[in-house]
């Protein structure tokens, strides 16, 4: 890279710098195998009224036809009112593709194998910094309020904080007052 004429890096050259290098810890997370492996405390959870919860992590091409058709399923059911109410509308096919875009990345969330939470989050960059992005936390009603969620958030939070990604970031739904309460909540 030219420098100018002081021998110095320009400003621009700087910011190319740093989100080159913000990019390699990007691609450098999603070659990991199994992100959570490395995060022991983070494979189980028990609510409060005793109830065990595993959480795995796997890539969304490692998903099978059963799990993919449920994630579609409570996506839709959680979710398509709250779209049909917003700007963007409901757009089923869309959120399909964006659910499995070859970079999405799942936490799942099983009660005696039941499948109860899922997360899709993706390790990316916005506005030019590594993060990692929670494009979708839904859980099935009857495992809410149990702190599934919050512990869904605490292990997104040490993904980030373990792949060096600088922030967690998400996307709420205005009309979505539980969501934005439970956000609120967890500061
Ligand atoms: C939003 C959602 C993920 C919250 O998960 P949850 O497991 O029910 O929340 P938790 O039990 O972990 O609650 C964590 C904190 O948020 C608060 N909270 C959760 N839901 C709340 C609500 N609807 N209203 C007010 N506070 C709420 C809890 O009181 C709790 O506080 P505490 O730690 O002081 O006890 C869950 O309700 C859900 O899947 N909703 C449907 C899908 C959805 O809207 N997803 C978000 C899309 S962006």
């Amino acid at each position: 890279m030219k420098n100018n004429k002081k021998g110095h890096r320009t400003r621009k050259q700087l910011i190319a710098e740093k989100e080159a290098a913000s990019k390699r810890l990007v691609d450098q997370a999603n070659l990991l195998k199994d992100p959570l492996e490395a995060l022991p405390g983070f494979h189980s959870y028990t609510t409060p009224d005793g109830t065990e919860i595993k959480l795995q992590c796997h890539r969304v091409g490692d998903l099978d036809n059963d799990k993919l058709t449920w994630i579609f399923s409570l996506m839709e059911r959680n979710m398509v009112e709250y779209y049909k109410a917003s700007s963007w509308g409901w757009n089923q096919s869309s959120k399909r593709k964006e659910l499995t875009e070859p970079t999405a990345w799942y936490l799942i969330a099983t009660m005696n194998d039941e499948l109860v939470g899922f997360s899709h989050f993706r390790y990316d960059m916005d506005f030019g910094i590594e993060v990692l992005y929670c494009y979708e936390l839904q859980l099935e009603t009857k495992a809410r309020r149990k702190g599934i969620g919050k512990f869904f958030m605490n292990a997104l939070e040490e993904l980030a904080k373990k792949s060096s990604m600088k922030k967690v970031v998400l996307t709420t739904l205005k009309k979505n007052t539980d969501a934005n309460l439970f956000y609120e909540k967890l500061g």
